[in-house]
């Protein structure tokens, strides 16, 4: 039997996927299928319940022997897993969260406790939260700037893809004051950003030799991009965050402009980052700009920059799927249980 079908090992953490079928749920499964501390017992689906994971995700062709499941109607029968991702679509994770026993970690990979002002989600999700008294509940887990709070933590609001980016690139300049006036942030995402289901937007006639700009000035990153930079430091600039579609599958690069209070050095520049970042191993200083194909199914955050006078430009470049959304998930999990934040993620991108 292949070694990775083995079930059933009580030492490890048991852990539930709701939405395992979609692509943030297959990235959680590829993760966490090898992670030395994790056992996945639940998957579930919603059409494609009753499916062979493998069947579904082909990548995990004979690792795995699990079948996606409804989830549960009664929320009690999941009292026996450590820690349950939700990787549903907007608004799901709000119906569920109330009714999973308190016991059980939850780590959601949603935007429906991110914000902490119920108005301004309102606002940018389009929707009353069903939920609200458990906001407070949710740590923010951008786990770079929010470590200690994440180890504490019992529920975690996973942040954006472009959230993780952009709040990456500038929370070193907000920590040092360094921020004269409004910022620009200028990113890209990959289709991916998109969930599974085939949409116009998404399909390769339309998409594979497209780019474009969408929701201009309206992004729904852009409340927990503000609300998360205050709690860094002194943010207090105008953010002008503009998002586009690349024509590749996964990645997320975002150009960030800022004008500084005084000039800076190639050299003092990158020191503010090395200094930021001196113990997070997956947020990379690199030389000159990241490249999305470096970061691609990693955990890491690569981050350049270019200066010049009182003008410094910040790249950042991510994979959407995983420092984006299960990478960081995981990450996370690692930091609530106490393992090595490291684990199971050991993942080198490829050349090319
Ligand atoms: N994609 C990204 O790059 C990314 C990055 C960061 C955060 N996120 C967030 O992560 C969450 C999941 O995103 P995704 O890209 O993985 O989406 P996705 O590919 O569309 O997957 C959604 C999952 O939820 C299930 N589902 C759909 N409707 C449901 C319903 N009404 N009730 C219960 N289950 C339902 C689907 O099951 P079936 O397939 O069986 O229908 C699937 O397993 C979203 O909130 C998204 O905003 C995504």
């Amino acid at each position: 039997m292949n070694q990775f079908l083995s079930m059933n090992q009580p030492s490890k953490l048991r852990i539930g996927i709701f939405g395992a079928s979609g692509y943030g749920g297959s990235e959680l499964l590829r993760i966490l299928l090898f992670h030395p501390q994790a056992e996945v017992v639940l998957a579930t689906a919603n059409e494609h319940a009753g499916k062979a994971v493998s069947a579904v995700h082909r990548n995990l062709y004979g690792l795995t022997a699990l079948h996606f499941v409804s989830a549960p109607e009664d929320l009690n029968e999941v009292e026996n897993l450590d820690c349950l991702f939700l990787a549903l679509p907007h608004g799901a994770a709000m119906d569920v969260a109330p009714r999973v026993p308190e016991r059980v970690k939850v780590i959601d990979l949603s935007g429906d406790f991110r914000l902490c002002d119920m108005d301004v989600f309102k606002h940018h999700y389009k929707s009353t939260h069903t939920a609200p008294e458990l906001q407070s509940g949710f740590v923010y887990g951008l786990t770079e700037t929010n470590r200690e709070a994440v180890k504490r933590a019992t529920r975690i609001a996973n942040p954006g893809c472009f959230a993780t980016a952009t709040l990456l690139a500038l929370a070193p300049l907000v920590k040092g004051d360094l921020i004269a006036n409004r910022v620009i942030v200028d990113a890209k995402t990959g289709s991916s950003g998109s969930g599974a289901k085939a949409a116009a937007n998404t399909h390769h006639p339309q998409r594979a030799n497209s780019f474009y700009a969408y929701k201009p000035f309206m992004h729904q990153h852009v409340p927990e991009i503000e609300q998360e930079l205050k709690r860094v430091g002194d943010w207090a600039s105008e953010l002008v965050f503009m998002t586009h579609s690349l024509p590749v599958p996964r990645g997320i690069f975002a150009s960030c402009y800022v004008e500084t209070k005084n000039e800076l050095s190639d050299e003092e520049a990158r020191r503010v980052f090395q200094e930021f970042y001196r113990h997070d191993f997956f947020v990379r200083v690199v030389e000159g700009s990241p490249d999305i194909n470096h970061v691609k199914t990693t955990n890491f955050c690569d981050i350049g920059f270019a200066v010049r006078g009182r003008s410094l430009v910040v790249f950042s470049a991510l994979d959407n799927l995983v420092k984006g959304a299960a990478g960081q998930a995981i990450q996370n999990m690692n930091v609530m249980f106490g393992f090595d934040e490291k684990t199971g993620l050991m993942m080198a991108g490829s050349n090319p």
